[in-house]
């Protein structure tokens, strides 16, 4: 008889802890995020923001990799590893955050490395934490030198040292925190000092996406977006995209109201070639500050060594903004080089004004790719 009414109470456990979990699952689980685009973009792209990897398109590798840490973590209903992204601005690192948050069907509260300016403040967030939540720190290679020191406790023992007090009287508070789990993104790994890198258990390098997956984005945009994209025109749309689909969608955007203007709405292959010309966007997907660059390093830097800074200065563009969105994109392309000494300009980059590069024999011990 007990033995029945054991059965019972542990049937009705059970039960409860099901309701549980789905009541769970129902709350509202994402926070807004802190960003400093401007409020239309922003929404714009939280409209056409994959929430589940199904949606999350191409970087195979790194969602495979992703899928399998997120299953392994639910399984053992632990908290995932600390997950470094990187790699340039549009590529899907804030994406990937929020759809981990998802996946693990967990709390995710978002903040970045410039923003925290004092330890309090991380602090602050750290101890609001609860057990597997994810924190999201947006350019955490930003992050102030003593705001990462209390990160590495905080990553490696779940513990926070915080200092109280000043002068002799000051002493340290030991706080326990819960296994949370840190989502770093960057956009520059070189700038991450090892000790914060060697914290993360897991790297996901994100690349730019192909012109075939771009494609897939554009489709998924334009069915939400409700913008009649013909496949010619998601083709030529998706070749300009700088390999990026933020890119790709803001260029869909631009184009959709060319589109609404001058044509009847539809985006064909004409009009999509039409729309990108008035934006300036080239066949190279180039757009007008990547001609100005190159221009620049082969006309006054003579195809270089040219520094950066000077680079910068020449083309009155902030040097953070050049090694973040310009070279990137340009380097993988080959029309940019970078040696110790300098920036450089490569054969492809002269070709594509219809220049030929002047012989460079010797300058770096033939290895250099000749013109
Ligand atoms: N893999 C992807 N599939 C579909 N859309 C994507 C993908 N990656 C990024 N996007 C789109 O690009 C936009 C920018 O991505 P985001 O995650 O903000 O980039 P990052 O944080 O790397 O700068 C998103 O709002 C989303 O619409
Ligand atoms: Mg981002």
């Amino acid at each position: 008889m007990s033995n029945e009414i054991f059965a019972r109470c542990s049937a009705l456990v059970t039960r409860c802890l099901v309701y549980e979990e789905m009541a769970e699952r129902k709350k509202e689980r994402i926070v807004a995020p802190i960003t400093i685009e401007g409020e239309e973009d922003l929404r714009f792209e939280l409209s056409l923001r994959p929430t589940t990897f199904e949606e999350f398109v191409g970087q195979e590798g790194v969602k495979g990799n992703l899928r399998i840490f997120v299953e392994a973590a639910r399984q053992r209903k632990e908290a995932l590893d600390h997950v470094l992204l990187c790699g340039p601005p549009g590529l899907g690192k804030t994406t990937l955050a929020y759809l981990l948050a998802r996946a693990l069907q967990v709390d995710i509260r978002a903040t970045s490395g410039p923003v925290i300016e004092r330890p309090g403040d991380l602090a602050a967030i750290l101890t609001n934490l609860k057990a597997r939540d994810i924190l999201f720190i947006d350019e955490i290679h930003r992050l102030g030198r003593v705001v990462e020191e209390i990160l590495y406790p905080a990553m490696e023992d779940y513990q926070l040292d915080l200092l109280i007090g000043q002068g002799p009287s000051a002493r340290t508070l030991k706080i326990d925190l819960p296994r949370f789990t840190l989502v770093g993104a960057t956009t520059r790994t070189g700038l991450l000092t090892s000790p914060l890198r060697d914290r993360f258990g897991v790297f996901c390098r994100l690349e730019y996406y192909r012109v075939e997956d771009l494609r897939r984005i554009l489709d998924r945009s334009a069915r939400i977006l409700g913008v009649a994209l013909e496949p010619e025109g998601a083709e030529e749309i998706a070749r300009r995209s700088r390999g990026t689909p933020r890119v790709a969608n803001r260029l869909l955007r631009r184009v959709r109201d060319y589109a609404q203007v001058k044509a009847d709405g539809v985006i064909t292959w004409e009009v999509s070639r039409a729309g990108l010309e008035l934006l300036e966007v080239d066949e190279r997907g180039f757009d007008a500050m990547d001609r100005k660059y190159l221009r620049t390093l082969i006309e006054k830097f003579d195809g270089g060594p040219a520094g950066i800074d000077a680079l910068a200065a020449a083309v009155s563009e902030e040097r953070d903004t050049l090694e973040e969105v310009y070279e990137p994109f340009l380097l993988q392309e080959g029309f940019l080089d970078r040696s110790p000494r300098g920036r450089l300009a490569t054969r492809q980059a002269y070709a594509y004004f219809g220049l030929k590069k002047p012989g460079q024999e010797g300058l770096f011990g033939g290895q250099e790719s000749q013109g």
